[in-house]
């Protein structure tokens, strides 16, 4: 008979893979996804570390969890990058949890559930794998039910930015051998998505440290030739990475969408020194540039971070300065919160919590603006959408993204689910755009 799995997950785009990667995975030891924790056998936490507090929240859901485990007698595990980081003190602190799954972990989880069903015992396995097992693909069985995939190609980083905890919960920089990933894409085409979206902490950097190995920009070029696939996206890039093949490639690739996502962090070079970020804001200002004059079309959305330690009034106004520059379609902004362990955290000259807030909403009043204007732009044009299901909203409209990642909700059928049909805009909104289906078009 079937178990039912409930997945928590919390933080970035590389641990909704993982969720995924695990529900696979789980499907092959006849677990199904439930929804609802109460009817579930197993519970797993699956928790990124980069910015909150993301231990107080596991320990919160744990906390609820508790009473399922001695009502149901529910398996329990926490997964992640606060599983990697927590390690054993978790199981210390919570006496009810199973198991601890490092980042390097996920594909251990069925044989570790085997032995906990069989024998019962508590474990945790954090250890980092050099081999790169843990990139393997792990593929969805039968037929895919959606229009676009993640495709992991690389993981860990090496660039040890001083604010962020990445390499040390998800280890090194390590690329998967392009061959294994080219299949792995092959057999989603097979299985009817037509997008996929190549995931990494620094895709730019792919094929580093693989000898023999293809760059990334030439990893483009093969996936723009595998039939079946209509879109290619990725992310993260980092701005000193960014290669000029990179850049002709948005102009070359037919596939490859009009969308580049590429954090600058602060508009102070100052700062960004002090970040250790290894580019200066006039570079990454040249590099914006070189992008839009290849491809003036172009989509560009970043991440950025108020309130590092030492920011004086006058790195923020540089910040804004490089912003109203730019002119972002969408920017995703954080407070710095200290992780333990990284290099800010070690520094004196914390920002104020105050400080951090006025600044951030400073900055998201303005961003919020350009991203209305950019939006509104796009009324009367037509572009290609891909279409991806229902819509949020209202059970008449359907939904889908322009090549330029803007989410569009028009009238239209189910039926259209998967193809790539033409919208005149109607209306550019602060979130998402409105449109018509063009019928007479081809
Ligand atoms: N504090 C705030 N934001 C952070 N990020 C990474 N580490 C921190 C931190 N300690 C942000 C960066 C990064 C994004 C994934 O999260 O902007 O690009
Ligand atoms: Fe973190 Fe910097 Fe690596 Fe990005 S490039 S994952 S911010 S260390």
């Amino acid at each position: 008979m079937n178990k039912r799995v409930y997945i928590e997950t919390y933080g970035c785009q590389m641990n909704e893979h993982d969720s995924e990667r695990m529900l696979r995975l789980l499907e092959g030891s006849y677990y199904l996804e439930t929804r609802d924790p109460q009817e579930a056998d197993l519970i797993l936490i699956n928790t990124c570390s980069v910015r909150e507090k993301p231990e107080n929240k596991v320990y919160s859901a744990l906390g609820r969890y508790k009473r399922l485990k001695e009502e149901r007698g529910a398996v329990i595990g926490v997964a992640g990058c606060v599983a990697q980081q927590e390690g054993p003190r978790l199981l210390d602190r919570v006496p009810y949890l199973d198991m601890v799954i490092g980042t390097h972990a996920i594909s251990t989880l069925p044989d570790l559930l085997e032995k906990i069903e069989a024998k019962g015992g508590r474990f945790c396995k954090t250890e980092f794998d050099e081999k790169g097992n843990y990139l393997k693909s792990i593929l969805p069985p039968g037929s895919h039910p959606k229009v676009k995939s993640f495709v992991t190609i690389m993981q860990g980083c090496d660039h040890y930015c001083s604010y962020c905890i990445v390499p040390f919960v998800r280890g090194r920089e390590k690329s998967r051998p392009s061959a294994e990933i080219l299949e792995e894409i092959r057999c989603l085409a097979e299985r009817g998505i037509k997008e996929v979206c190549l995931l990494g902490q620094n895709v730019n950097g792919y094929g580093r440290g693989l000898e023999g190995e293809i760059g990334f920009s030439e990893l483009l070029c093969r996936i723009n030739e595998i039939e079946g696939i209509e879109r290619i996206r990725f992310t993260t890039s980092h701005p000193k990475d960014l290669s000029d093949a990179l850049i002709k490639a948005f102009s070359d690739l037919s596939k490859l969408c009009e969308h580049i996502h590429l954090p600058f962090q602060s508009g102070s070079d100052r700062i960004l020194e002090k970040m250790h970020r290894g580019y200066s804001t006039l570079s990454y200002l040249e590099r914006i540039e070189r992008l839009r004059a290849r491809c003036p079309e172009m989509a560009i959305t970043a991440d950025v971070i108020v309130g590092f330690p030492g920011e004086e009034e006058k790195d923020f106004n540089q910040t804004l300065d490089l912003i109203k520059k730019v002119q972002f379609d969408d920017l995703f902004s954080f407070k710095y919160s200290t992780r333990r362990g990284t290099g800010a955290a070690q520094l004196d000259d914390q920002v104020e919590e105050k400080i951090k807030q006025e600044r951030l909403e400073i900055l998201q009043g303005i961003q919020r603006e350009v991203t209305l204007q950019k939006n509104v732009a796009y009324e009367g044009r037509t572009e290609e959408v891909l279409v991806e299901g229902c819509s949020k909203q209202s059970d008449q409209d359907i939904t889908g993204r322009t090549r330029t990642n803007k989410s569009v909700n028009f009238k239209g059928d189910l039926q259209l689910v998967g193809k790539v049909v033409p919208v005149r805009i109607t209306k550019g909104f602060a979130h998402s755009l409105r449109g018509e289906r063009l019928l007479n078009a081809s």
